[in-house]
């Protein structure tokens, strides 16, 4: 599955950054997609946050806004330097999700932003366990990522983009109970609301 246009999204941010940017007009454009996961969240500007697979900081640049303290984890060495030239605000490291280095309890918020969709389900819950060992108590999970349509009108739009750029995981995902992943990792669940026709879904959930 997938296309070229996958390697070629990952290829040239120009790219990737364009096809997000028409993806985001089904919740209204980019910054209200942005600010879908903190949608009700106390934010201070001391909060220790990690944007978890942050790519070449898409969504970092949104979070910079609003924290001081914004650390950017990406497997990716090349989506890492161009995060850091497009937002040298936050800090980075270049890591595993399924394996943060960072101590336990270390976060007040971890987000993440349509990254989910890429890790087969092993990886999840193990990327899901890690995320509630470096969150501190009480600290929240945000997350945005697809979801299966319930308006059937959004499925051929989800499908084409799926067959276009993404790889079996996004499929997977689709069929993930996301929410019963989470609970029985402990993390309890404080939000869980669905946009674009139910093509994507936003949880927010505590430790
Ligand atoms: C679709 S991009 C999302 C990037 C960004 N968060 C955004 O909002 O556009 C998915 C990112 O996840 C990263 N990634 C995939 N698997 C990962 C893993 N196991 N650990 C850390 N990052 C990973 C990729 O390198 C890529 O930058």
């Amino acid at each position: 599955m997938a296309t070229i246009l996958r390697t070629w999204s990952y290829q040239y941010q120009w790219l990737y950054d364009g096809i997000s940017r028409v993806a985001a007009l089904g919740v209204g454009g980019e910054t209200r997609f942005h600010r879908l996961p903190l949608q009700g969240l106390k934010i201070d500007p001391e909060m220790m946050v990690l944007d978890l697979c942050c790519g070449s900081g898409q969504a970092t640049k949104f979070l910079v806004k609003f924290c001081n303290n914004v650390t950017g984890l990406d497997v990716s060495l090349v989506s890492l330097k161009r995060a850091q030239t497009n937002v040298p605000e936050a800090s980075y490291v270049e890591a595993a999700a399924e394996e943060m280095p960072f101590p336990d309890n270390n976060f007040d918020l971890v987000h993440t932003s349509v990254a989910l969709h890429e890790m087969k389900p092993s990886q999840l819950q193990t990327i899901i366990n890690e995320v509630y060992r470096v969150l501190k108590p009480g600290g929240v999970f945000a997350l945005v990522d697809f979801h299966k349509p319930t308006n059937l009108l959004f499925w051929p739009g989800l499908a084409l983009f799926l067959q276009l750029f993404e790889t079996e995981t996004a499929w997977q995902l689709l069929d993930t109970d996301l929410i019963g992943l989470l609970k029985d990792i402990g993390f309890q669940v404080s939000n869980h609301t669905l946009h674009a026709g139910g093509s994507l879904q936003v949880i927010q959930v505590s430790k």
